[in-house]
């Protein structure tokens, strides 16, 4: 049952250290299916209950993203409540213990305003951390660029486009984006390209031969598939409705505003990728590097795009969205899990 408090989680600690003044919520929302994997995050929050809600639904969603990449793992996430005073390398160190002390159910690593740096401090504490250390799963963006490619592909077979006559819009040229254009590009695909940084689209012009255009000006662009990997959120019930795309398909999380825009995508024929399907490379690297150390090769990520052929034809023979189709999925696959275990 998905429950709003999070009380659908297996364990949810809350700590607040005087000293350096961190108020730090880990959640393990469930490891029918393997130990917790997410990343930690660091925001200000309006309130507790707010980052209790937060921490719940980020570590839910996490559990769906394994069940449905077939990774032995399971969902968890860390929030750190930013303030100006915060001792920002204390409050990772303490996110550190937290891990330490459940003991191998839950693995963490980066997430929004987390850095390279504050992750050694979390090393300090704990080896279940992801880090930039050599001997670490390599680079886990290009997976993820990987898998958006292969989500991508899948979308463009159900929209009846050869990948040499695609228009994709890219919005958000870092790590992930810049990659998926990379990869596009080599396969002929044609470019239009967003960012908020100029020198990011410039060098996407001169190496992909993109169009650039304006951040404003990205979601009215005509194309065949539009590639949200900037933030979350930018599908509203509007935007679906105007959008010149024939589908959707990117690395963000939570692309969707919220339910009224996933019904109003679904009731104009707007095919839309579960983010959590198409974005499960970097999951699928780190969490089997962590708990086999097994380094992933490109044929496992691509494995990605099968299972986005099989939720985009299901979800059209059973009449529903993607998206619920694919959590029904997830649910499907922990629960039998659980039944076994
Ligand atoms: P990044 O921080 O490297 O790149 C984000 C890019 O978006 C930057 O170039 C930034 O300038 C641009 N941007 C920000 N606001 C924008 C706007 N309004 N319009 C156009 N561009 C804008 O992030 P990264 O790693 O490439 O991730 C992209 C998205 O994918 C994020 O939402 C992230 O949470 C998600 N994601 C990333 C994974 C990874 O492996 N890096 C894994 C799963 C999800």
């Amino acid at each position: 049952m998905d429950d709003s408090t999070g009380y659908d989680c297996e364990q949810l600690r809350v700590v607040w250290d005087r000293q350096s003044r961190a108020r730090v919520l880990v959640a393990v929302h469930d490891t029918r299916l393997g130990p917790a994997h997410g990343g930690i995050r660091r925001w200000s929050y309006e309130s507790v209950a707010a980052a209790h809600r937060d921490v719940a639904a980020l570590a839910r969603a996490m559990t769906w993203k394994c069940a449905l990449a077939e990774v032995p793992a399971g969902g968890g996430k860390a929030v750190i409540l930013d303030r100006p005073d915060l001792d920002r390398a204390a409050a990772y160190r303490l996110v550190g213990r937290i891990v330490e002390s459940l003991g191998g159910a839950f693995y963490t690593g980066p997430d929004v305003n987390t850095s390279a740096e504050d992750l050694r401090a979390v090393a300090e504490e704990t080896a279940y951390v992801a880090t930039d250390a050599r001997d670490g799963p390599g680079d886990l963006a290009a997976a993820t660029a990987e898998g958006v490619l292969r989500a991508t592909l899948a979308l463009a077979g159900r929209l009846g486009r050869p990948v040499d006559q695609l228009r994709c819009v890219v919005q958000g040229l870092g790590a992930v984006g810049y990659g998926l254009c990379e990869r596009l590009a080599a396969r002929g695909a044609s470019l239009s390209v967003a960012d908020v940084v100029p020198a990011r689209v410039a060098s996407a012009v001169t190496a992909f031969g993109a169009r650039a255009v304006g951040v404003e000006e990205a979601l009215a662009t005509e194309a065949d598939i539009y590639a949200p990997c900037a933030l979350g959120g930018v599908l509203t019930a509007d935007v679906v409705r105007s959008i010149p795309v024939g589908g959707v398909c990117g690395a963000a999380n939570n692309v969707f505003a919220d339910g009224a825009a996933i019904q109003a995508a679904h009731a104009r024929g707007l095919v839309v990728v579960p983010d959590f399907v198409a974005n499960a490379g970097a999951l699928i690297q780190g969490a089997l590097w962590n708990l086999r150390r097994e380094r992933v090769g490109v044929d496992r990520i691509r494995r990605i795009g099968a299972t986005v052929e099989e939720v985009l034809a299901r979800a059209a023979s059973d009449g529903v969205p993607p998206h619920e189709l694919a959590l029904q999925l997830a649910r499907e696959r922990v629960e039998r899990a659980g039944a076994t275990s």
